[in-house]
């Protein structure tokens, strides 16, 4: 039976989601809630913002629409898919995400660590502080080594982990963050112990009992060559992940996923969506450094290129909670993707410069991110993260030569892109 698709979001994440599901034999309408420039041309955009949710409600049911998929975190930790279950009205309307309660796996870096050590899931040791033991805090600080890691508990638009060199610079920003450096988000922080090692990425998708790993990845958080500078929401990603061995994958599997499913299930927590894990390798042992309700961005943009599977049909074994009956097939095909960005990001930067030159990229799959249409109806950029250039490749160095080869053919104003990414693998 085929689907009407509501897909909530905007970015790079967004359009790679939209341009695998536009190629499902299921689909009958795709709309994009907002979209950007790329997904209006793989789908229908409709002005809706991602948690207005009686805006959405409204269009789902002018729409027929079957299922909503959510893109980014915000609507989920905001309670969309209980919106959708608690109205009567949408009840033939099934949303792809966690419930409010278990999207607190993001929305509080407190709840992960509790649901963590809780299920014996392997993670830094920490401590959580209010303002009311802050004191008590400050004194955990000094029991530990350097460099110090602190966390806001509240989602912080990627911005609320610190890591601090010295004792004096971590207790300053404890205080700070404690004082409402990012609101009510930070009025509770999370001490946690420093790690040390390589980090990738993990998807699963899950109907809530049974689940189905997604082809991993990593990205390159940090703004300039050889992971210098600021953090960044993502300046490009690889797939396959050489160290994601057949025997790292197992571990992960049998000491991470597997318990982190059964957990949500243990706790009554209604989860029918993507997990995200964060892992590290510590000497060979993947611990979790965060959990995201959703998918990464940019891995997205590679992962949706080595999915083979029709992913509306893995969608619908989500809903029906038989999920163990669906196939999910990898490419074996290497998958990069190299992320332009405005100059200036991911501090201050211009917005509204012409995007030249998409048309002639054909040797790669251009995502856009943050891109919007002028009012002569022009391509131009729109955000930070403007255009992501995914490639397929025989090995990774293909691929890579492919999307540089693309990121160089498009131009805007100040564009900016790292050249380094994968090279270090
Ligand atoms: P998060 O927002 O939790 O992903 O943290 C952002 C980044 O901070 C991560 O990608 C890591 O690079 C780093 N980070 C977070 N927690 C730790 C930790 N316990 N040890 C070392 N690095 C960390
Ligand atoms: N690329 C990291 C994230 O989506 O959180």
């Amino acid at each position: 039976m085929s689907k009407n698709i509501l897909l909530i979001g905007s970015g790079g994440r967004e359009h790679a989601l939209a341009w695998k599901i536009a190629q499902s034999p299921l689909l009958d309408k795709l709309y994009i809630a907002p979209g950007n420039t790329g997904t209006d041309a793989v789908g229908r955009n409709v002005p809706i913002k991602v948690n207005d949710f009686e805006a959405i409600k409204a269009f789902v049911l002018e729409k027929n629409i079957d299922m909503v998929v959510v893109g980014p975190e915000d609507p989920l930790v905001r309670g969309i898919y209980d919106y959708f279950r608690d109205d009567p009205q949408l009840a033939g309307t099934s949303v792809i995400g966690p419930s409010k309660a278990a999207a607190q796996l993001e929305g509080s870096k407190d709840f992960a660590k509790q649901f963590m050590q809780r299920h014996g899931i392997p993670t830094a040791a920490h401590r959580t502080f209010s303002a009311e033991n802050m004191e008590e805090g400050l004194r955990f600080l000094e029991t530990l080594k350097a460099p110090y890691v602190l966390k806001a508990d509240g989602l912080c638009a990627g911005k609320g982990v610190l890591i601090l060199p010295t004792l004096d610079e971590a207790k300053r920003e404890f205080a700070n963050l404690l004082g409402g450096m990012f609101g009510n988000a930070s009025s509770r922080v999370v001490i946690e112990e420093f790690l040390s090692g390589i980090e990738s990425s993990v998807f699963v998708l899950t109907d809530g009992r049974h689940y189905k790993i997604l082809p991993e990845a990593k990205d390159y958080k940090r703004i300039g060559e050889n992971d210098t500078g600021l953090n960044t929401g993502g300046m490009g990603s690889v797939s396959p992940v050489p160290f994601a061995t057949e025997e790292w994958m197992k571990k992960v599997e049998d000491r991470i996923i597997r318990p982190t499913v059964d957990g949500l299930a243990e706790d009554g927590l209604d989860y029918k969506g993507f997990i995200f894990f964060g892992l590290i390798n510590v000497e060979g042992d993947p611990k979790v450094i965060e959990y995201n309700v959703r998918m990464g961005d940019p891995e997205t943009e590679v992962v949706m290129l080595r999915l083979k599977s029709d992913i509306v049909d893995l969608f619908n074994g989500v809903i029906e909670g038989n999920l163990e009956t669906k196939r999910l097939e990898y490419d074996p095909r290497s998958a990069v993707c190299i992320m332009l960005v405005s100059g200036g990001y991911p501090q201050n930067y211009d917005k509204g410069f012409v995007i030249s030159g998409i048309e002639s990229v054909q040797d790669s799959i251009v995502f856009h991110a943050g891109t919007a249409f002028d009012d002569k109806g022009r391509v131009v950029t729109a955000g930070g993260r403007v255009i992501a250039v995914s490639s397929y490749g025989k090995d990774r160095d293909e691929a890579l030569a492919l999307s540089f080869k693309g990121a160089g053919r498009i131009n805007f104003e100040k564009k900016y892109f790292r050249s380094d990414i994968g090279k270090d693998l």
